[in-house]
């Protein structure tokens, strides 16, 4: 079977349910290949392998990983055999798995899983924009607000921090913003300002409370700040910042593909992303906001990212600004053995290591998947025969065949090597413009 690499590294994107459970959060796993969706197998299911499933769903912590009673087994195809996690992946892709095995081999079971629920969050309602309105809560699948006994700016601080909105202007009461319907989940809320979490602030239990929505609390804070892309699409364009009034600039000093991911990921578009270096979506002429954004994995706002002080001018050259590309379906890939970090031998993450790549077929065209997807340019060269070293662990793909024009090499049809027609004499390389 030939297919994209997407296809052959589920796991990327939103490939995974629960279904035939009470919420989103509980059901069979059910993984998505092909387009088509399949079942999840396995002989050792434990909690360590449901806690990545609840994660990777955002559905909190496991609290039962089981498998489907015979009635409710599944008929269809075998996505994910064998799947032994640590606990600690952020994706079942990245626990150790096997794959595309239809033939059944011993007692796999159709597993499932029990998540505590989706994890708490925090809204601002009918407020001008995100950082001001009436505070809402959701917590065991419904929103709710917050009564506004003992509510003032050290509580609002809070609120405006978790939110990465800046500091408090004012702490509002008596349902400034509208009253809320529902659930009205806290009361008494006393924080010191230094919490982190409105909910580890100190407070009656959740739902206690003597209110009613004429009550509801609310916030206005500091910085209203948001994203966007222009001159492209939604999910592809020049980068730009609202803050202190005026849309401007985000300049790429530094940024690694992470950061792009993690704006792709804010801006609702997949997550995975790529700087693009052509300046296609044109150049800006506002503030040049911020630069030196440095992402970690534990980010999923762009605004919770460290970066240089807010400044109108963070770069001095137009040239800096950022234009990215979002796709859905993106993975880890690094050069290694070669000057710089434009060139070397092609190694992509996988199943929990690195690996390489074989060279049956390699081309300048796949190259240039790779360098573009490195922000390396273009492809100078597509080396093989280990041109920059033989590379250790696992072979994870022979007979690459990208057009060139593909974003990302996860992309491009591709071959997985189950046999051992390649070994790392022959791992594949490139070299690019830089
Ligand atoms: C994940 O867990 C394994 C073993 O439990 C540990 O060796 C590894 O360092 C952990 N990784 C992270 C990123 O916490
Ligand atoms: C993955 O599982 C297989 C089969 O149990 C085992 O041989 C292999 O060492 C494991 N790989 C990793 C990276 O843990
Ligand atoms: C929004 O707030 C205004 C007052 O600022 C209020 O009159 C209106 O009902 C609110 N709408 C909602 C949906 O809460
Ligand atoms: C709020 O907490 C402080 C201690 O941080 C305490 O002194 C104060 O009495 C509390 N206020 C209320 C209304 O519970
Ligand atoms: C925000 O804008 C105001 C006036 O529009 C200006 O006085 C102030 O210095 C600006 N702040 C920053 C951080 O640029």
């Amino acid at each position: 079977t030939w297919g994209t690499l997407c296809d052959y590294l589920p796991g990327l994107a939103e490939s995974l349910r629960l279904s035939g459970g009470e919420s989103r959060c509980a059901g069979r796993v059910e993984i998505s290949l092909h387009g088509v969706w399949s079942r999840v197998l396995d002989d050792n299911w434990d909690i360590r392998d449901a806690h990545v499933v609840c994660t990777q769903l955002q559905c909190g912590t496991a609290e039962k990983a089981y498998y489907l009673p015979k009635s409710e087994r599944g008929t269809g195809l075998v996505g994910l055999r064998s799947v032994q996690c640590t606990g600690n992946e952020t994706q079942l892709m990245l626990c150790n798995t096997s794959y595309y095995q239809t033939v059944p081999t011993g007692v796999s079971e159709d597993v499932g899983v029990i998540c505590s629920g989706e994890s708490l969050q925090m809204r601002l309602v009918n407020g001008t924009n995100r950082c001001a309105g009436r505070v809402e809560l959701y917590h065991h699948g419904i929103w709710g607000t917050i009564c506004d006994d003992n509510w003032d700016l050290s509580d609002a601080n809070v609120v405006c921090k978790q939110l990465g909105c800046g500091h408090a202007i004012e702490a509002f009461v008596s349902a400034h913003y509208g009253e809320g319907s529902g659930q009205i989940w806290l009361d008494d809320v006393n924080c010191t300002g230094a919490e982190s979490d409105l909910w580890a602030c100190p407070s009656r239990a959740w739902g206690h409370h003597n209110c009613q929505h004429k009550e509801d609390a609310g916030v206005l804070c500091s910085d209203f700040l948001a994203l966007r892309l222009v001159n492209g699409n939604d999910c592809a364009g020049r980068v730009e910042v609202f803050y202190n009034g005026t849309w401007g600039s985000v300049c790429s000093n530094r940024m690694s593909l992470l950061t792009a991911a993690t704006m792709c990921k804010h801006l609702g578009c997949g997550d995975g992303g790529g700087i693009a270096t052509d300046f296609k979506y044109g150049r800006g002429s506002g503030p040049t906001w911020l630069d030196h954004i440095e992402c970690t994995e534990e980010h999923s706002s762009l605004w919770q990212c460290q970066s240089d002080p807010w400044d109108p001018q963070s770069c001095s050259n137009r040239a800096e600004e950022t234009h990215i590309t979002c796709t859905e379906c993106f993975g880890p890939l690094r050069v290694m053995g070669g000057e710089d970090e434009c060139s070397g031998r092609v190694e992509m993450w996988h199943q929990g290591s690195w690996g390489t790549i074989c060279d049956d077929t390699w081309d300048v065209a796949d190259a240039s998947v790779v360098c573009r997807q490195l922000g390396c340019g273009s492809a100078v060269s597509a080396l093989s025969e280990a041109a920059f070293g033989e590379g250790t662990g696992p072979i994870w793909l022979e007979k690459v065949h990208c057009k060139g024009t593909e974003l990302s090499l996860w992309d491009c049809p591709a071959k997985p090597l189950f046999g051992k027609n390649c070994d790392h004499k022959e791992d594949a390389a490139v070299n690019c413009s830089g």
